[in-house]
């Protein structure tokens, strides 16, 4: 599902620039749960936002679902991302005077209008993921563990092959935690490709694989 080869990521910044990925290397087979640790400012989201289409690497390869990935232009990747990707981020952003239907619809309005399937669509997500019983509900009337699961619901609204998370239960208790893991495992179980990316090790555990960046570099955690 993604074969990343090399990577190099550097910004520059008035007066410096600061290399944030340095050659990282990463596969990932179909139906796969890989997770990725590591502490604060060692370049995580940046290699999340490359991996989900939202940014391109400065060097190195990117093959996604056997799509050449590095050589896209930005109209490309937008497609590509809509296409296969679903990404789920630590703080959500909805948009506040839309119900929870309308916003986990939101992704379908790139390639068609809302109608009444893209309605019945969202309705069945949040379903999947326990929420049957907040659909007149708008996004700032629910709390932190459901917030998260309407953002899971929505990254899966266009029927994504990979999955991607970026800490989506950083701001929640254990027991949230917890539910959004197990809602996370089933999905996978269910066939899809997740990479996790997680400061919290009890939830790595979650994963079949488990990888670690430290400044920049990634590696497996059986290496060390
Ligand atoms: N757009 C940007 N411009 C300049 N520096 C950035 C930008 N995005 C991230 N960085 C820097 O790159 C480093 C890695 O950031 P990030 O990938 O967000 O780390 P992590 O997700 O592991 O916390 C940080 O030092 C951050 O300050
Ligand atoms: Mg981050």
């Amino acid at each position: 599902m993604i074969q990343a080869h090399s990577l190099d990521k550097c910004y520059t910044l008035p007066g410096q620039s600061i290399s944030v990925l340095k050659k990282v290397s990463l596969e990932v087979n179909e139906g796969e749960f890989v997770a990725i640790m590591g502490p604060s400012g060692t370049g995580k989201s940046t290699l999340l936002n490359i991996l989900g289409c939202l940014d391109v690497a400065d060097a190195g390869s990117y093959v996604l679902d056997q799509e050449i990935i590095s050589t896209m232009d930005d109209g490309a990747l937008a497609d590509i991302r809509n296409r296969k990707v679903g990404i789920i981020f630590q703080s959500s952003c909805f948009v506040d005077y839309l119900n929870l239907p309308d916003n986990v619809a939101m992704p379908g309005f790139y390639s068609h209008p809302p109608c009444e399937h893209s309605r019945q669509r969202a309705i069945e997500l949040l379903k999947q993921v326990g929420l049957g019983h907040r659909l007149t509900h708008l996004p700032s009337q629910l709390s932190g563990g459901e917030s998260q699961r309407v953002a899971i619901a929505r990254a899966l609204f266009n029927h994504p092959r990979l999955l991607l998370a970026d800490e989506p239960t950083g701001n929640l208790d254990r027991e949230n935690s917890a539910e959004i893991v197990g809602l996370l495992k089933r999905l996978n179980t269910q066939g899809l490709t997740i990479v996790l990316i997680t400061h919290d090790r009890e939830i790595a555990s979650a994963a079949d694989k488990l990888y670690r960046m430290q400044d920049g570099e990634l590696s497996s955690d059986s290496d060390d």
